[in-house]
């Protein structure tokens, strides 16, 4: 295993130390919970949880999940949500995110907008001096009209590239919608700002901002697991 993914899966097993059994879970996306999709499968099989529901982020997470013993539920069984726990592409120490390098923040962020905790577990390589540094930021649009946006976001900075497949082909999301990639070449000055003027526009349908969302990072470095609370930020 790659000293990376080593990282992930020690974030991911920290995020079970945060597990109960009776809660219902938020299950994120991408390979670092995959992680904690495999440690929370095993204790589910293993008998250590009589009562413990998810709720998939994403129709990847879904069929995980249920490869691994998970039971599943949704948010019209249960709105509310104990615990989301779910990765991220860049943390800055004030908490503040960027999701959705794998096309499912729509759904992340509804879960973790449900959840009472969002526990984020990530990698050192996610944590940023300020946001859009590294990663670009992902915006979701409905496929109607989608190259409308294009000025709208270069006018707020951005260099949008629409999101393809290796053939090419637009990348439609679990939702059936598109997703631009925005660049930040100088970084994301004013994240508040952004999200502001993004919620705003009729047909982008969300961004991969996560602003006040996460109670607390795990974030995985040479040195063990940092943990960053809310309350420190
Ligand atoms: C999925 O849409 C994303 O928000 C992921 O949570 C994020 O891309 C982190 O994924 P990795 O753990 O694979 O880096």
């Amino acid at each position: 295993m790659s000293d990376s993914e080593s990282l992930k899966k020690q974030a991911a097993f920290e995020a079970m130390d945060r597990v109960r059994d009776g809660m219902r879970l938020g299950l994120g996306t991408g390979s670092t919970v995959a992680y904690f999709l495999e440690a929370l499968g095993a204790r589910v099989r293993a008998g250590a949880y009589c009562d413990i529901m998810g709720v998939p982020t994403s129709l990847w997470t879904a069929e995980r999940a249920r490869e691994l013993g998970i039971p599943l539920t949704s948010l019209a069984e249960h709105p509310r949500l104990d615990l989301a726990v779910d990765g991220a592409d860049e943390v800055d120490l004030d908490l503040r995110l960027i999701k959705g390098l794998g096309g499912a923040l729509l759904r992340e962020k509804m879960v973790a907008q449900a959840a009472e905790r969002l526990i984020i577990v990530a990698d050192e390589r996610k944590l940023v001096p300020g946001l859009g540094q590294r990663a670009p930021l992902p915006v979701e649009v409905v496929q109607f009209g989608w190259e409308w946006h294009r000025p709208f976001l270069e006018a707020l900075g951005a260099h949008p590239t629409l999101r393809t497949d290796a053939s090419g082909r637009p990348v439609v999301t679990d939702n059936g919608n598109y997703i631009l990639d925005c660049r930040f070449p100088e970084g994301i000055a004013d994240p508040e700002a952004l999200d502001a003027a993004l919620s705003r526009r009729a047909g982008i349908v969300e961004s991969g901002l996560f602003l006040g969302m996460a109670d607390e990072a795990l974030i995985a470095g040479a040195k063990g697991v940092d943990v960053i609370r809310r309350e420190a930020a």
